[in-house]
């Protein structure tokens, strides 16, 4: 093939020699790239009408072209084609298809005023974009899962955490809540990205613009852009739009991580909070009793390689000089992978929290466990008139003698409450209780149970403006 271009190639005119293996090996990018079959027949369409608007294709050979870019989606969409060995690209393989549906000279005449580089840059951003969309609607059905959620378990409490160590009661309620805000804001950060990077860079070609007067307002608009990157070095070799993608992705899968983390530990034995749907759980080889948490794990596990998806596409970035470089090409692969795992990932969490079934009543009976009320005592003694920095030294005390005598506060005689402190009278009593101490916390945010029925009213409210977009 010295001396002309390869079949499935796009280039070749000025080598003595064809591609050395090893290269064509290295160079290839048809084993993952062939995804983008679906934008590249959008972009050669509209990419053909701009030709053709321009004066630099006839209108029968547009309606040729048209037509044949039809047959080639069907045969893409029904598995009948697929990229040959020759193929360096998706791009190569699409121009071999067509030039073998409507002759070399008509299917050759259409790479005129374009160039890879505006191309890739173009449907990476248009997979991205329909990527997007489906993460976030399944985002968003994670989020209704957890509204319902919410919502069976009433005013039902839990021990509250902080160092893993129990700390204050709260409702289950708000403590699934709190895993649902996390989603919304990935969902806001979706479509923060969208409404930034919905820019097209098609008409960049190679690196300076098109030089046969195409209108790139044109095809941006057919293909859903809101408007053309001002600048062509720019938009055929920024690749932010896939970091901040995969920022996402990271943050959806780390997330997901830290509930699936609970999730494993509150199904153990010793917690027992948590029961699994035997759908969304797996059993073990040898050990017949076991039931296994494995959706949660693979959650937890897959965050992994979706934050090494996001920094291996920034190293690739940083220190790459303007315009493309070929290393550009190792976005997709990151990019395709969050993707995919996050769309394996997803669905089967959604299935697992709207199945597990919750054990409220070891749940309530540990929310008062570790002596939780403490704070509550120390507050209530503030209400008294009592110096905070006082009141948390006297409760101090009363958790102590409590640990000595291995009873629970509201075990304390009135005589032995006295005889720690005199402002520890009976009235201190009422703030002994989980109910008391649930309702005190009526702030906005707080885990009364009030407040957090306006929390979730506020948060459907939000999910239903959400939906619309
Ligand atoms: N496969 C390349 C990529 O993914 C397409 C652009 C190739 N451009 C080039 N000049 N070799 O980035």
């Amino acid at each position: 093939m010295a001396g002309q271009t390869g079949e499935g190639a796009l280039w070749g005119g000025r080598f003595s020699s064809g591609p050395d293996y090893t290269l064509q090996r290295l160079s290839k990018s048809t084993h993952f790239d062939w995804r983008l079959v679906p934008y590249d027949l959008d972009a050669t369409a509209a990419h053909a009408r701009a030709l053709s608007s321009a004066g630099h294709l006839s209108s029968g050979d547009l309606a040729t072209v048209l037509a044949a870019l039809e047959t080639i989606r069907e045969d893409y969409l029904a598995d009948r084609i697929q990229p040959r060995e020759s193929d360096e690209d998706v791009h190569g393989a699409l121009e071999r298809i067509l030039i073998e549906r409507v002759g070399e000279n008509l299917g050759g005449s259409l790479r005129a005023g374009r160039s890879r580089n505006d191309q890739i840059a173009t449907f990476v951003r248009m997979y991205a974009r329909d990527a997007s969309r489906s993460l976030r609607s399944i985002l968003l059905e994670c989020v209704r899962i957890l509204i319902q959620r919410s919502e069976e378990v009433g005013e039902h409490a839990m021990p509250g955490r902080t160092h893993f160590q129990h700390a204050q009661p709260v409702l289950v309620a708000h403590y699934l809540l709190a895993h649902a805000w996390p989603m919304i804001r990935n969902i806001q950060r979706i479509d923060d990205w969208s409404a930034r990077n919905n820019v097209s860079p098609y008409g960049g070609g190679a690196l300076a613009g098109g030089g046969l007067g195409l209108d790139p307002e044109a095809i941006a608009s057919e293909l859903g852009f809101d408007g053309v990157q001002p600048n062509s070095l720019d938009g055929t070799s920024s690749r932010d739009v896939v970091a901040e993608f995969l920022y996402i992705a990271a943050q959806i899968g780390l997330d997901l991580s830290r509930l699936a983390e609970e999730i494993i530990v509150y199904s153990s034995a010793e917690f027992s909070y948590i029961t699994l749907d035997d759908a969304f759980a797996t059993g073990s080889s040898m050990m017949p009793q076991k039931k296994n948490p494995d959706i949660a794990e693979l959650a937890r596990g897959k965050s992994g390689r979706l934050l090494g998806n996001l920094s291996g596409l920034l190293t690739t970035l940083k220190g790459l000089p303007l315009a493309y470089n070929r290393d550009l090409q190792e976005d997709k692969e990151h990019l395709f992978d969050s993707v995919d795992t996050l769309l394996l990932v997803l669905p089967a969490m959604a299935g697992l929290l709207s199945s597990m079934s919750f054990h409220l009543d070891t749940m309530e009976r540990n929310a008062t466990a570790g002596f939780s009320l403490a704070t509550d005592v120390a507050d209530s003694l503030v209400r008294h008139g009592v110096p905070f920095r006082e009141a948390h030294e006297v409760v101090g005390a009363l958790v102590a003698h409590c640990e000595s005598q291995g009873v629970d506060l509201h075990e304390v005689s009135d005589a032995d409450l006295a005889s720690i402190s005199p402002h520890l009278t009976p009235a201190v009593r009422s703030s002994m209780t989980l109910e008391s101490s649930l309702a005190s916390k009526a702030g906005r945010g707080g885990t009364a149970p009030k407040q957090v029925a306006s929390q979730r009213a506020e948060l459907v409210a939000l999910v239903n403006s959400l939906s619309e977009n």
